[in-house]
């Protein structure tokens, strides 16, 4: 080993060390893997990945395919072919929106997007809560936080760009969409605003034939780019839409595997037709189950213990929640992801696994407050969710009388909202519960 590889490893080595000495868990990719036990944990929302009818549908595509594997290179070389175009028409007629590009997957196209769009001078204003591919995009394009008050976004000569998700996967909450269209409308002249909504959680489960969430709110024309995962209701690895012209990552890396269009095409034949709406009614349905029998169930533990929602820190927090479950309860809003928030979120995921669950804790810095994220899915029953609570009862109790016992109970648990440091300021109340920033995009520095 050089001198280097070695001054290399012991630095890696202390990052490690540090991050088990501070009680953050050691992140390891070998496990646990997919088991007989049923799927809480999966992003496989209309339980897909195990259909035989896409298995059937796939098939037949692919057996009378011309070209079934690698694309060969990038999409501007060797890598296209009229199936990529055709499917992504295909997108764009079922999605309803004026043009469709696929990408490899979620991370890649929100990178994409957010390094190459916005332009010098524009304002790009996001829930801190936003998925990590988006936030590294903006703030690695962006050179100073912008006061709302931004001279060109007053004048109306720049972009405001405002980034959103449909439903928050970590809390299961969705963002107040129509109010944030609504903010915009009002504060931003017309012309100058770009809202960007990431249905990753949505597609293929919400709305009319599942086009997403913003479909669902009827907001389609108000919204001017949205992405759709296509690995997670669609059960396919990556691979999405959205529409941009300028995108590096298009000509620099390989286009998506021949096979990978027969799957995507096979997957929307099930999600745009009957099939797909039975499955949607019901994860509709064991999704509502799954709300009612914790929030009972959970009753007599402390929040030190398990608890399903995050108690507000700040009276504004409060109005908002009740606003905004108030409008999910109107539309018949139930999210599939379902936190167990616990300090012992690694304990808990651990004790699921040894009952045979495929359970992961999320830890900071993921999330502020750690917990086990379940997920409901098509395929999930009734008498699945039953054990699987009772399972976690039992873990709950055993851990409550422990910790009755060492005297732990009454501590005081901090559970806050945002991932930012500035969420105590309580400035920018202006859209939603959320801390939202604003930033400008460096203008020294040509983005295409
Ligand atoms: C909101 C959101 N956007 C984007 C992504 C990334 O999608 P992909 O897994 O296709 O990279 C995820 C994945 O977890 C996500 O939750």
């Amino acid at each position: 080993m050089s001198a280097q590889e070695s001054a290399l490893t012991k630095s890696l080595d202390a990052i490690m060390t540090r991050r088990k000495q501070s009680g953050l868990p050691l992140l390891a990719i070998d496990g646990p893997f997919l088991s007989s036990a049923p799927d809480f944990f999966s992003n496989d929302y209309l339980s897909l990945s195990t259909s035989p009818l896409l298995r059937e549908l796939f098939l037949s595509k692919a057996l009378s395919a011309s070209r079934l594997f690698g694309a060969t290179g990038c999409r501007l070389a060797t890598g296209s072919g009229e199936g990529y175009r055709a499917l992504e028409e295909r997108l764009v007629h079922f999605f309803q929106s004026l043009d469709a590009l696929l990408r490899t997957s979620g991370c890649v196209a929100n990178e994409a997007f957010w390094s190459m769009v916005p332009q010098p001078g524009n304002v790009l204003i996001f829930d801190q809560l936003v998925h990590s591919s988006i936030r590294e995009a903006v703030l690695g394009g962006c050179f100073e936080e912008a006061p709302c008050t931004h001279a060109q976004i007053m004048q109306g000569s720049g972009t405001v760009f405002v980034a959103i998700e449909s439903v928050y996967s970590m809390d299961g909450d969705f963002s107040p969409l129509e109010d944030i269209v609504r903010t915009v409308d009002e504060l931003v002249p017309k012309g100058h605003a770009h809202i960007c909504v990431d249905e990753a959680h949505t597609s293929g489960i919400f709305g009319p034939d599942g086009r997403g969430y913003v479909a669902l709110l009827g907001l389609k024309g108000r919204i001017h780019t949205m992405m759709h995962t296509l690995g997670k209701a669609w059960r396919h690895r990556g691979g999405q839409f959205y529409l941009v012209d300028y995108a590096k990552a298009f000509g620099y890396t390989t286009t998506m595997a021949h096979m990978d269009v027969y799957i995507l095409n096979s997957c929307l034949d099930i999600i745009s037709g009957p099939k797909g709406q039975e499955l949607r009614n019901k994860l509709s349905h064991i999704v509502q189950y799954a709300y009612a029998l914790p929030r009972n169930a959970f009753r007599p533990f402390p929040a030190q213990i398990v608890a399903l929602t995050l108690p507000s820190t700040r009276a504004s927090d409060i109005d908002l929640d009740r606003a905004a479950a108030k409008r999910s309860a109107e539309l018949k809003l139930y999210s599939p992801a379902i936190p167990l928030l616990t300090p012992h979120a690694v304990e808990l995921a651990e004790y699921l696994i040894d009952c045979g669950y495929n359970a992961g804790a999320v830890t900071y810095p993921a999330v502020k407050v750690s917990r086990v994220r379940v997920i409901m899915h098509a395929g999930n029953t009734q008498a699945e969710v039953d054990r699987f609570v009772e399972k976690v009862v039992e873990w709950a109790t055993e851990k409550d009388q422990t910790s009755s016992q060492e005297g732990n109970r009454g501590g005081e648990v901090l559970l806050r909202r945002g991932t930012g440091s500035n969420e105590e300021q309580g400035t920018n109340t202006c859209l939603y519960i959320r801390t939202i920033v604003a930033f400008k995009v460096e203008t020294s520095e040509e983005r295409i």
